[in-house]
């Protein structure tokens, strides 16, 4: 696909030289994701000896140590990576800094290249993104003379729409938002991005890609895993903000969102934000009736025991903390007009499963009046985003034999069939598009705040009272859930 618009490179082409600076970049991001990516991108020759990764933190460290802890999640028996690995490793260094510390960022761009390119690189807690935005701007290391100047943000942007609000105003403060990569790392899923192409290019699935065809939509971002040792962020966060304003309205987004005039950035984000735009803010009323919330209790999920949430490292034990979330939303478009979008996501269930169900209107059953109900259910395309990437269709037809007897079957799609899916950490497309300029598959500041701005009525809700629903780690999730789609005559697809 042809990712451009500003971009300076043509996709494909090696990244200009750049240094890539990385905030906590001895934390667990950089070693589990970004170094990887970057070793993927060197064996795929799309960045070259001219990267160099300046790693900065606030603990003491040495170049060789830094290089030690990054390359803790290399595959140790793969020869590509270990060669690709000694040339980038050998281009790593190590500064010491205090992220608060304005003196250190004016000793960090005496080090820096004044005439080369920056990416730098916020993989540090929340709390720093601020201090790290202003320390650079006041070295006046954001001004941008002949070389890009490029701030890579993580998630969680914001806590809610207010904070969203202050953090762009602050970075919008210092540098223009063609400056500013903020990342979803769902849009760096290959599946994800799929999405587009599925949609756009085949004639017959958009066709029916609407209100007279669709009845409604799921989408679905379920986990095994728990809380693990993620406790002290989880029970600030809670499912609602850790996935909800972020990766599920970027998958609805995708879903939703009307054609783009062409696959250039701004007008592919701007069919997103105008989707988002469209989705109804819930009213107080709505929020209470349309938004379940759900917290974990003991049971097993995945192969392992779980314990109750309350129980884990970390986590209060009075929190109130949803560990699940079911929603239903309406998007006032025309395309959209009276279709539910149902969305849910959570830990400790039944599988790990991220999909979208796009669930058709039943046939009018004239000619199959006999029929029981179960033979002829409505069409269904599951888009599967993981794991076993893939879309199948589930469709009905004539089962062998002298009568007329339905039957539904499914069609097909795996990923791994058909393509030769590598070594990938979701990360490589990511970090190569900062490195040439496109933003397409990063968020734009509007968007980021719709998000927040469309579950506020539920935080605030839920903010004010009342508990989440238990449901036994390993089930489905909680009974209100399904509530929820009963109350509409319509069920979930199991998770798994
Ligand atoms: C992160 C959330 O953004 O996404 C995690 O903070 C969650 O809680 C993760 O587990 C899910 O991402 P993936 O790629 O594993 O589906």
């Amino acid at each position: 696909m042809a990712r451009g618009g500003s971009a300076r490179i043509a996709p494909g082409d090696p990244a200009p030289a750049a240094t890539i600076v990385i905030f906590g970049g001895a934390g667990d991001l950089a070693r589990r994701l970004l170094a990887p990516a970057l070793v993927n991108l060197t064996r795929d020759r799309l960045v070259g000896d001219d990267l160099d990764v300046l790693v900065v933190s606030h603990g003491e460290s040495s170049d060789e140590a830094v290089r030690e802890r990054l390359a803790e999640h290399l595959d140790g028996d793969d020869a590509d990576a270990a060669k690709a690995w000694k040339t980038l490793s050998a281009r790593i260094r190590y500064f010491q800094a205090d992220f608060g510390d304005a003196a250190a960022f004016g000793r960090l761009a005496e080090t820096l290249p004044k005439d080369g390119n920056i990416v730098f690189y916020l993989a540090c807690a929340p709390q720093f993104f601020s201090p790290v935005a202003e320390n650079l701007a006041g070295a006046k290391l954001l001004a941008e003379d002949g070389f890009f100047r490029r701030l890579v943000i993580e998630k969680p942007f914001g806590h809610d729409l207010e904070s969203a609000r202050a953090l762009n105003a602050l970075l919008l403060g210092h540098m223009d938002e063609a400056q500013i990569y903020r990342i979803d790392h769902f849009l760096g899923k290959e599946t994800v991005q799929n999405i587009m192409t599925t949609r756009f290019g085949n004639a017959f699935f958009e066709a029916v890609w609407n209100a007279r065809y669709v009845d409604h939509v799921q989408i679905t971002a379920a986990e095994t895993v728990d809380v693990g040792t993620r406790g002290k962020f989880y029970d600030a966060t809670g499912a609602l903000r850790d996935m909800v304003p972020n990766h599920l309205f970027q998958l609805l987004a995708m879903i939703g969102m009307e054609p783009p005039n062409s696959f250039d950035e701004e007008a592919v984000r701007n069919e997103k934000a105008k989707l988002l735009d469209a989705v109804r803010v819930p009213t107080r009323a709505e929020a209470k009736r349309d938004a379940v919330r759900g917290r974990y209790a003991k049971g097993e999920a995945g192969d392992a025991v779980v314990k109750d949430y309350a129980g884990s490292a970390d986590v209060a034990k009075d929190s109130r903390t949803e560990t699940y979330i079911a929603l239903k939303l309406l998007v006032d478009t025309w395309r959209w007009a009276g279709v539910p979008f149902y969305l849910r996501t959570g830990k400790a269930l039944a599988a790990r499963d991220t999909e979208i169900v796009i669930r058709f209107k039943p046939i009018p059953l004239v000619l199959f009046r006999d029929a029981p109900v179960e033979k002829i259910p409505p069409n269904q395309l599951v888009i599967q985003i993981q794991p076993d990437e893939g879309i199948a269709l589930d469709f009905v037809a004539k089962a062998p034999g002298p009568v007329v007897d339905t039957a539904p079957v499914r069609m097909d799609f795996r990923y791994a069939d058909n393509f030769e899916l590598g070594h990938r950490t979701g990360y490589e497309t990511l970090l190569y598009d900062v490195l040439i300029g496109d933003q397409s598959l990063f968020q734009r500041a509007d968007t980021v705040e719709r998000g927040w701005a469309i579950v506020q009525p539920i935080l605030d809700l839920w903010a004010k009272g009342g508990e989440p629903e238990d449901y036994p780690a390993g089930s489905q999730g909680p009974a209100g859930a399904d509530a929820l789609m009963e109350r509409d005559g319509r069920q979930w697809h199991a998770v798994g």
